[in-house]
């Protein structure tokens, strides 16, 4: 069991969404000719974003989800990526965006983007939520983030710490009060 925690408000709901629209828009103009974006959710940490994200998206679009393992119920990445759900299209000599939670360490983006790039897509962008540059340990980085975040534990807005609080509507940081939950 997690220890006991609160969550101190990191950043609004209110926050988010004028930053979503912000990225639609360039995301967009990036891809305004575009005759079907694939936009490709990593699971399962951004399914609210991508959900946000898609409806002020104003392309043609198809969803698809991917799922990779790196965290487990922990606060540490294993650094050790692997491929639990794939894709259920091709994406072959498609325009795709990718879309990530948070990037800490790096390793779980480097992977999947390596892997989307085997499979020859016209275009593939990158866009995460969060970014934590100061926990980087590969170097990469999305094409769009939402926001730099100092190296602190997030939840919320889709993001879980051991699989809770995914469903608060903003994001919030992790603050351990010490004693022990159950
Ligand atoms: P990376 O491979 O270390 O970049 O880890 C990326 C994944 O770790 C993200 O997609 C999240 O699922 C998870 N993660 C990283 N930081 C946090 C956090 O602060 N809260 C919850 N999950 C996190």
């Amino acid at each position: 069991m997690p220890q006991s925690y609160v969550i101190d408000e990191l950043i609004s709901a209110k926050a988010i969404a004028a930053r979503i629209e912000a990225l639609a828009r360039d995301i967009r103009a990036a891809y305004h000719d575009t005759d079907k974006l694939v936009v490709v959710g990593l699971l399962r940490g951004s399914f609210v974003f991508i959900a946000d994200l898609v409806r002020e998206l104003d392309l043609p679009v198809e969803v698809d989800f991917l799922e990779a393992s790196s965290y487990g119920d922990g606060m540490e990445s294993s650094r050790e990526v692997r491929i639990l759900k794939d894709l259920r299209g091709e994406i072959a000599g498609r325009d795709v965006l990718l879309v990530e939670d948070i990037v800490d360490t790096g390793f779980t983006l480097k992977h999947v983007i390596a892997l989307m790039q085997t499979r020859s897509p016209k275009k593939l962008s990158t866009i995460a939520l969060l970014d934590k540059p100061s926990r980087r340990e590969v170097d990469v980085k999305a094409d769009w983030t939402g926001f730099e975040i100092p190296d602190e534990f997030v939840v919320g807005y889709g993001i879980d710490y051991a699989q809770r609080n995914r469903n608060l509507p903003y994001i919030g940081k992790v603050r351990f009060t010490g004693e022990s939950g159950t």
